[in-house]
């Protein structure tokens, strides 16, 4: 009960107010503390109308929420939340008419099961943000390159069809891919072509990132991204020469977003290519970058979606 986030209180006033024959302070008090009697306090005046309305912040989305709750659907709420009591959207996921079931405990255990992924997402996002953020700055030419890599990323996700954990997920995590070059900054850094023992040197971010990540609940997505964001559909990829579907989808995905940004960006050892050079590296090949190394299904996608990639590219380029 303690664990239950007070702002959370406010779905409880909510779900229980709607609940037939209840009265809206029995339903409450049962799992209300200081902060949501307060603002229990504050809505008690207003009809169920207006509470929801206060809540949804606009008429339309007011109407949907009480059409889900009607329905028994699941209900995520937006809006002016964030603003006001709650700080996190929240879902609803299970709706219970009959009061024979313990409706008020059963409705809050939902929620609560919801506040806490959200809250855990929300720390892991932060965690992720922050590796970035010391990545970055041990790297400072990469410019908003790891940012893009997320969006594309996410689109790709997106475009496949991925469920939305997915799509929130690498589109949070794929800024971390090169996290372990951390650990080989100084050579990153060097002016000058690397000799062949400090290429395969360079090479090893991929399992230095993933050593940085491993073993963390919650980022898991984050150690595949880092570990095969270097592996070629076609198993001519390091560091461990994977192919195919034993590449994680995560891992394929941002590899061939990585691609698509340094073609069009400048890098130390070649200026920044123009969209249609890129699309004809891609599709054709060059010495480098060759069709097969990337997941036939993404590049398909790729291929008939490029506008949105050089779109993206062109909203953050450095
Ligand atoms: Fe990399």
């Amino acid at each position: 009960m303690e664990k239950f986030d007070p702002d959370f209180a406010l779905f409880g006033i909510l779900t229980a107010s709607l609940l037939p024959g209840i009265e809206i302070g029995d339903a409450v008090v049962d799992y209300a503390n200081e902060s949501s009697m307060r603002l229990y306090g504050e809505l008690r005046g207003k009809t169920i109308g207006e509470i929801i309305y206060e809540v949804a912040g606009e008429k339309k989305a007011a109407q949907e929420f009480v059409y889900k709750l009607g329905e028994g659907m699941p209900i995520t709420l937006e809006g002016r939340l964030n603003k006001r009591y709650v700080k996190f959207h929240s879902t609803i996921v299970r709706y219970c008419l009959d009061d024979s079931c313990g409706t008020h405990r059963f409705i809050q255990a939902g929620i609560m099961d919801i506040t806490e992924s959200v809250v855990l997402k929300k720390l892991l996002y932060g965690t992720s943000e922050a590796l970035k953020r010391a990545a970055t700055a041990a790297d400072e030419d990469t410019g908003h390159h790891v940012t893009r890599i997320n969006l594309y990323s996410g689109k790709f996700a997106e475009l496949l069809k991925l469920d939305e954990n997915f799509i929130d997920d690498i589109g949070n995590y794929a800024q971390l891919h090169d996290i372990g070059k951390i650990k080989v900054a100084d050579l990153v850094r060097l002016p000058r072509k690397l000799s062949a023992e400090e290429f395969a040197e360079v090479q090893k971010h991929t399992v230095y990132g993933a050593e940085i990540v491993a073993g963390l609940d919650g980022l898991e997505m984050a150690r595949d991204i880092a570990l095969d964001h270097h592996e070629k559909w076609d198993g001519s990829g390091y560091p461990n020469g994977k192919k195919g579907e034993d590449i994680s989808l995560a891992g394929r995905i941002v590899a061939m977003a990585d691609v698509f940004d340094a073609l069009v960006s400048v890098r130390p050892y070649k200026p920044s290519f123009t969209y249609g050079h890129a699309y004809k590296i891609m599709t054709i090949g060059d010495d480098r970058v060759k069709p097969d190394h990337f997941d036939p299904e993404l590049y398909k996608i790729f291929v008939n979606n490029y506008e949105h990639f050089t779109m993206m590219h062109k909203k953050m380029h450095d």
